[in-house]
């Protein structure tokens, strides 16, 4: 391994050029030519090769706020009523919420539960729920409705994080790097995000795109990156995984990549770093993240080289 990357490197050099160009202009998105080189020229060429893999909730686009507000649409519907108050679910609440229980119907009945210690009144006055069946149907309907008015969300409102785009667009038109998208939602749910935030020109050009339904096992099982190494052939130890949380970055590190975190205010308070992180910031684009800052020093100091110099906090 060592001595093919020593030779890639050494090819750059020598070719003269700047940044990831392979000794063969021909050599497109997919790398059509390689078949067509002779054995060795075609090593040399698969060595210069890294990828830049995308966790997509939390990463291309905070879904933490369409989720809340989500709930929140939902439960004024039902017009939910908890001692005359209305229920809503407030930044800082959800939050906790966020860190405390999974799942959606779970977060509902915490509420009701733990937190208020009461299941409210809805629809206009009809009484609470007093059995458990009750119970669980006022939670089944109100997470149909609030799904249904996530999605409405997400085709109105969502948008790329800060600096996701850019940095996206350079890897893309960089042929010595494959991008892909690496998400443990549903690819219904994924496809849709990704349509409306990336736009489906941009959305098809992806070289992989791995999703909760393709892999058996789920982070912070490394199984969903492995799987995107695999399929792009490209060793774990050049890829480049963008997280947002710790179990993204287990996942990651289990597989043997780099892990840059973008955090958010539901995450900014973990110790990434001594999880094994290497380069943690805010927004890719407040802190004008490139595609040199990640890679120009793989390139130049070896795989294990420090990313993000000087704007990683
Ligand atoms: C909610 O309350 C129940 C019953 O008191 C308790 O067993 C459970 O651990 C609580 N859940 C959480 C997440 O704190």
């Amino acid at each position: 391994m060592k001595s093919t990357s020593l030779t890639a490197v050494a090819l750059i050099a020598l070719s003269g050029i700047e940044g990831f160009v392979t000794p063969s202009s021909h050599c497109h998105r997919l790398r059509h030519g390689v078949r067509d080189m002779s054995l060795s020229a075609s090593v040399e060429v698969e060595s210069q090769q890294y990828a830049l893999l995308f966790d997509c909730d939390g990463v291309i686009i905070e879904t933490e706020e369409l989720h809340r507000l989500a709930y929140n649409a939902a439960f004024n519907e039902f017009n939910l009523k908890i001692e005359n108050e209305p229920v809503e679910w407030t930044v800082a609440y959800y939050d906790i919420l966020q860190n405390t229980v999974g799942g959606g119907k779970n977060k509902m009945f915490f509420h009701f539960r733990n937190t208020t210690k009461a299941f409210p009144t809805f629809e206009d006055g009809k009484p609470a729920p007093t059995t458990p069946e009750e119970e669980q149907d006022l939670v089944d309907r109100l997470q149909a409705r609030k799904t249904n008015l996530y999605k409405e969300l997400i085709a109105e409102k969502a948008k790329a994080r800060p600096g996701v785009l850019e940095l996206m667009d350079e890897a893309l038109a960089n042929e010595n790097i494959r991008v892909g998208v690496c998400s443990a939602s549903t690819k219904e749910a994924v496809t849709k995000v990704l349509d409306v935030t990336l736009g489906e020109e941009r959305r098809k050009k992806l070289d992989v795109c791995i999703l909760g339904d393709d892999v058996s096992k789920l982070k912070p099982d490394p199984l969903i990156y492995t799987t995107a190494a695999e399929r792009l052939n490209i060793d774990p130890s050049r890829c480049v995984v963008v997280e947002d949380s710790v179990v993204g970055l287990k996942a990651a590190k289990g597989a043997g990549m780099r892990c840059i975190i973008t955090y958010t205010t539901s995450t900014e308070n973990e110790d990434f770093y001594s999880l094994g992180c290497d380069a943690k910031v805010p927004e890719l684009g407040s802190k004008g993240v490139t595609l040199d800052m990640v890679f120009g020093p793989m390139k130049a100091n070896g795989l294990d080289a420090e990313i993000l110099v000087g704007v990683k906090d």
